[in-house]
């Protein structure tokens, strides 16, 4: 699953709930700005270049057949450089943006079917967006700009005026419910935005580069409550930026945009680990490879022989963590889940990690051979 562009189909839910299946199924999905924007996609201009199809179309193929599951409960990121399509994509989901071809199905319901009325209940209750630029009702106190989505919900004063409280309280603003959000700094703007998504218990957080206009330390801190925020609730968020640096803190994948498509869909480990291609390889060419890859990916075959297991390493545990361990245990240590041995990491193996040489060969794997598809294949010897 490492370097896919696209998935296969998920198994649809029998009922159409599909409280198993994923919240967002997304096939073949093109967004196509320019005159006569149908004729593009499966048309004999698909395949060109974005130059040449603007010259040739005077089109822009902003998203470019593109195909993901969101899963239940992950933090899906969409990552690129700017004008990659990533906003535009996220806007399709729920047709901010007319998609031009595909399909966009939410717990398996037909997103492009919908009609004006089913729309705006996707848009109110089951997916909130969080923008940039917080979007703010200037004149409102932070309570009132927190309870209206659920007043425009229809929600009663005094039950929506409770939930924004709760809300405000959740997102570290207590104390300020009675300020207008002039009077606040950018980072508890921006916590305002976030408690108004979070009052109408949305399904799915949809996150268009929510904190890009923050300084670096109040960034961290909001990178931080959504973390935590997702920890303790567990809500389903896709979440747009162009740092790679939050995509890696805050994905459980990433997937990566280059020109409308998706170059590489994975979890931060595999795309650090094994990019797909020269343009994901250069984007994650300073990452720290010892603080996103694991033990597991980095262990070799080999047992400890005993109950012992020395160092006893989590197969999750990251490489920066395992560093202390092997120089403290002065050989190889143990991997360890379970009681059993699933192989050693040793100083060798660390290294590689830390110097880009490619050390995935799992331990337990019965051949050598690369999975198909993979940058592994043209990728270092493993060590
Ligand atoms: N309304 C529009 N008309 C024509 N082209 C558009 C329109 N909206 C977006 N585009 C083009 O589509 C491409 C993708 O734009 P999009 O806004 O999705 O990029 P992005 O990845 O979100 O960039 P950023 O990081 O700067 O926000 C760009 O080439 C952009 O110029
Ligand atoms: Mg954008």
């Amino acid at each position: 699953m490492t370097t896919t562009t696209t998935e296969q189909p998920a198994t649809p839910a029998k009922d159409g709930a599909g409280a198993e299946g994923p919240v967002f199924s997304v096939r073949g999905l093109w967004k196509v700005f320019g005159p006569r924007a149908g004729r593009i996609p499966g048309g004999e201009y698909a395949d060109l270049p974005p130059e040449e199809l603007r010259a040739r179309t005077g089109c822009t193929a902003a998203v470019r057949d593109v195909s993901f599951d969101v899963r239940r409960g992950e933090v899906f990121v969409v990552m690129g450089l700017s004008g990659s399509g990533k906003s535009t994509l996220v806007r399709c989901l729920t047709r901010l943006i007319e998609p031009t071809a595909g399909v966009v199905e939410i717990d398996g319901e037909d997103v492009r079917a919908m009609d004006r009325g089913r729309l705006r209940e996707l848009r109110r209750h089951r997916a909130a967006m969080v923008f940039q630029h917080f979007g703010l009702l200037p004149h409102r106190t932070v309570l009132d700009n927190v309870a209206y989505g659920l007043e425009i919900q229809g929600v009663g004063k005094a039950e929506r005026r409770a939930r924004a409280q709760e809300m405000v309280v959740k997102v570290g603003l207590a104390g300020l419910e009675q300020r207008r959000p002039t009077q606040l700094s950018g980072g508890q703007q921006q916590r305002v935005g976030l408690a108004r998504a979070l009052a109408v218990d949305p399904e799915v957080l949809l996150f268009d580069e929510p904190f890009s206009a923050l300084d670096p330390l109040i960034r961290r801190d909001m990178q931080e409550e959504v973390v935590r925020l997702h920890r303790e609730e567990g809500r389903t968020m896709i979440f747009i930026t162009h740092d790679l640096s939050e995509a890696l803190k805050l994905g459980d994948r990433i997937a990566l945009m280059r020109d409308g498509a998706i170059v590489q869909l994975g979890t931060p480990e595999e795309i650090v680990a094994h990019p797909a291609d020269d343009y994901v390889r250069d984007f994650v060419r300073d990452v720290p490879r010892e603080q996103v890859i694991s033990v597991r990916a980095a262990m070799r075959a080999g047992d400890c022989g005993g109950a012992d297991h020395p160092g006893a390493l989590a197969p999750d545990a990251i490489v920066a963590s395992a560093i202390p361990v092997v120089m403290d245990v002065g050989g190889a240590a143990c991997v360890v889940a379970d009681g059993r041995c699933l192989g050693v990491v040793d100083h060798e193996r660390l290294l590689a990690v830390v110097a880009g040489i490619d050390t995935s060969t799992p331990a337990d794997s019965p051949s050598e051979s690369p999975p198909a598809g993979s940058a592994q294949a043209e990728g270092k010897a493993a060590v």
